[in-house]
């Protein structure tokens, strides 16, 4: 995790965000000014937006050292004791897909949050004994793609709440441009733009798009990206000029041909394309929704007009849903 290049790691070099950005630099100078450990910072949003990024910036800017992990990895109440207690104080713990800890695990967080202790038990019956432990003040930074998936509990631990939102054509360009800066690839602006707006709103997309635009590019022509080795590696990925590549191709055109547009309920699309509901909902939709080619309905998701234009289908007739 810690030795991709590309990531950027102060705020300063973080494009992108702005809202999350400017928050955070106060809460961090607040922390420093007053020599405390900063709150608690909960990061939600889609997949590649640059939650782990940041929270290798949280700690760098605070000049502590990062402990990362993920909810998953974390399988019983004493591997999260072993974490916190290794801790030096301000130090960050970054827990990514912190949504998907254990009911037991979760429990023994709570205290280590408020109250920076742990009470841990040892042994059976009337060997049992317990113990209660002080932590190093700590800053926990939690990651999930979406916030509603936390238990209450867990989420109003947390003092510092940030939505990451999908990153603009514009945004993404400047992310690519840096990033070929660094891996000494030559790029055209209009090159980098042509990337950045197929990367469906997403940094980890636009960088991976690169390195393969940079592949053609050097096989094919001069290693020089431009618009025109951008736009014909593209093609062979076959990453159309929206960024939709087959599995959304493959989901919108299930809605359209199963369902007739929807609506649709997710767990039925998802068994429908052999896919999680869970990945769908994370990966698939956020780009889908926001770009206006899938709608979410109480009944289901339902594809658009738009989208059907786009694929080169007739809107079906009699669907319920017209955008
Ligand atoms: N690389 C990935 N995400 C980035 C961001 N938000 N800013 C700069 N470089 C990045």
């Amino acid at each position: 995790e810690g030795d991709n290049p590309l990531r950027p790691k102060t705020l300063s070099e973080y494009i992108g965000q702005e809202t999350a950005k400017e928050n955070l630099k106060v809460f961090i100078e607040a922390a420093k000014i007053r020599g405390e450990s900063l709150d608690h910072v909960l990061l939600y949003g889609p997949p590649g937006l640059g939650k782990t990024t940041l929270a290798g910036i949280i700690a760098n800017e605070l000049g502590v050292s990062l402990r990362i992990t993920s909810g998953p990895a974390i399988e019983k109440p004493g591997d999260l004791a072993a974490l916190l207690t290794n801790l030096n104080q301000g130090d960050v713990l970054f827990i990514d897909e912190i949504h998907r800890l254990s009911r037991s695990v979760e429990e023994i967080l709570y205290p280590s949050m408020e109250d920076f202790s742990i009470d841990i038990i040892t042994g059976k019956g009337q060997m049992a004994a317990s113990y209660h432990l002080p932590l190093p003040k700590f800053t926990l930074v939690g990651a999930t793609t979406r916030a509603g998936q936390l238990t209450a509990p867990l989420r109003d631990r947390f003092g510092v709440i940030l939505r990451l939102e999908l990153y603009t054509p514009q945004e993404l360009a400047e992310i690519v441009t840096r990033s070929a800066g660094i891996l000494d690839i030559e790029i055209k602006p209009d090159g980098a733009l042509e990337i950045a707006s197929r990367s469906r709103g997403t940094p980890r997309i636009a960088n991976r798009l690169l390195k393969r635009v940079r592949d053609f590019a050097q096989v094919m022509s001069d290693g020089i990206i431009t618009c025109d080795t951008a736009r014909l590696a593209l093609e062979r990925l076959e990453i159309d000029e929206l960024g939709l590549d087959r599995n959304d191709r493959r989901l919108l055109e299930a809605i359209l041909n199963f369902y007739n547009g929807g609506p649709v309920g997710v767990e039925t699309l998802a068994a429908a394309i052999g896919e999680e509901a869970v990945t769908i909902e994370d990966v698939y939709e956020p780009y889908l929704l926001q770009i206006g080619f899938l709608s979410r309905t109480p009944r289901g998701r339902c594809i658009t007009a738009a989208a059907c234009r786009h694929l080169g289908y007739d809107f079906p007739k009699g669907a319920v849903n017209a955008m």
